[in-house]
């Protein structure tokens, strides 16, 4: 029997009860595998900010560090924020940066029984995945910006190292992928403002000397602000996209809106080494306690991080019940984003299928 420590991060607003249904999921089915799972649940984010001035201890950092992987719900409260004007209770920077986990991978995919706001999508006609660098960018900046009474500056960051690997993990993942859904087409896109800005000749320049290395996969650079309309009007285009952090964080919302919303949204942020998995969207105060969120977001995320961890079968059946669910109504998506029947009676339901 194989033991996998993971540290568990419920996070703020929605996020312990998208975790307790996450956690029901896994436990589900680990009793049907051969690994068990031993899960360290730990405080972060806005409300621990609060209580001692600090969003997450050294302690639980190195806990994430030397744990398998970590899982962390949506963490945020608008109301909490540092001296500098900006929120105080997020984890991204630490994270990201502390476990050096640079590539976070967001799926957009459109399930089966999921209503798109795009008139004619049906289920597979949109999937692909973001490849959002994580460590650098303009977010380099955070926590570094200097402002003056008259100015503001924030410097955007871009590395030889950085780009090159952020966009190797791009084609390598393109390698295991079946294509775009419009043409079947291995294919990955550079998404970048290279017509404005210095640092984005740099990032596409280091993207098309890498794509020499992958002459199976089609290489393709486009505009940030052009994509962001194909995105809309043709994702089946689409399969791989790589880009700079800020516009990873926007395409996404963005593809997740296209999809029956951020609740359809898991993510991946990963490392050479050390890894965490967690909902796109963040901790919606909006539906905090209402039993209204979608948890697929982090059922999926749960998912994405057994096949990480190598448990492959276990991520699939999680997937196929989730899907199922879709399929025949149990789990029902509204317009607006929210599930039917409520957060913990989906969660039943992807439990009563993965059996
Ligand atoms: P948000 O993602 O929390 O919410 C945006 C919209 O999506 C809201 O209408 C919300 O109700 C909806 N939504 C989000 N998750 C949903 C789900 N599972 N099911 C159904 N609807 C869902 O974004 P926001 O309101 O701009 O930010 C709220 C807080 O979350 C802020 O403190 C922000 O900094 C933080 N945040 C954290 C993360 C993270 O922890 N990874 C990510 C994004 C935002
Ligand atoms: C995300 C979030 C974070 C980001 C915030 C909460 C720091 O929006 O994970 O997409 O901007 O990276
Ligand atoms: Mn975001």
């Amino acid at each position: 029997m194989r033991r996998l420590n993971v540290v568990v991060i419920p996070g703020d607003g929605i996020g312990p009860e998208l975790t307790d249904v996450a956690v029901g999921v896994l436990q589900a089915a680990e009793k049907e595998a051969d690994f068990s799972l031993s899960l360290d649940r730990r405080a972060a984010g806005g409300t621990l900010y609060r209580q001692i001035g600090r969003s997450i201890t050294d302690e639980t950092l190195d806990a994430c560090r030397r744990a398998d992987a970590t899982l962390k719900g949506p963490v945020g409260d608008p109301s909490v924020r540092a001296p500098d004007g900006t929120e105080a209770g997020v984890l991204g920077g630490l994270l990201r940066t502390g476990l050096d986990a640079f590539a976070n991978l967001r799926p957009i995919r459109l399930y089966p029984g999921v209503p798109s706001v795009l008139a004619g999508r049906s289920a597979g006609s949109i999937d692909y995945v973001i490849v959002r660098e994580n460590t650098e960018g303009l977010y380099a900046s955070r926590g570094r910006g200097f402002v003056t009474p008259d100015v503001a500056l924030d410097t955007m960051v871009m590395t030889r190292r950085g780009v090159e690997r952020i966009v190797r993990k791009a084609f390598d993942l393109a390698r295991t992928r079946a294509g775009a859904p419009g043409d079947g087409v291995r294919r990955v896109t550079c998404v970048d403002k290279a017509n404005v800005l210095r640092g984005f000749a740099f990032f596409r320049d280091i993207f098309l000397a890498v794509a020499r290395d992958y002459p199976d996969i089609e290489a393709e650079c486009r505009y940030a602000d052009a994509t962001a309309a194909r995105l809309v009007q043709d994702p089946g285009h689409f399969s791989v996209l790589v880009m700079e952090n800020f516009l990873g964080d926007i395409l996404s919302d963005l593809g997740g809106g296209t999809i029956g919303g951020l609740g359809m949204c898991p993510s991946a942020n990963i490392g050479d080494t050390k890894a965490y998995f967690e909902p796109v969207h963040g901790s919606a105060p909006d539906l905090a306690g209402k039993d209204r969120a979608n948890p697929l977001s982090m059922v999926l995320s749960a998912a994405m991080m057994l096949d990480w961890l190598g448990e492959h079968a276990a991520a699939r059946r999680i997937h196929g019940a989730a899907g199922s669910a879709l399929l025949d109504g149990a789990i029902t998506v509204r317009p607006d984003g929210t599930v039917a029947d409520g957060t913990r009676a989906a969660g039943r339901a992807i439990v009563q299928r993965l059996h």
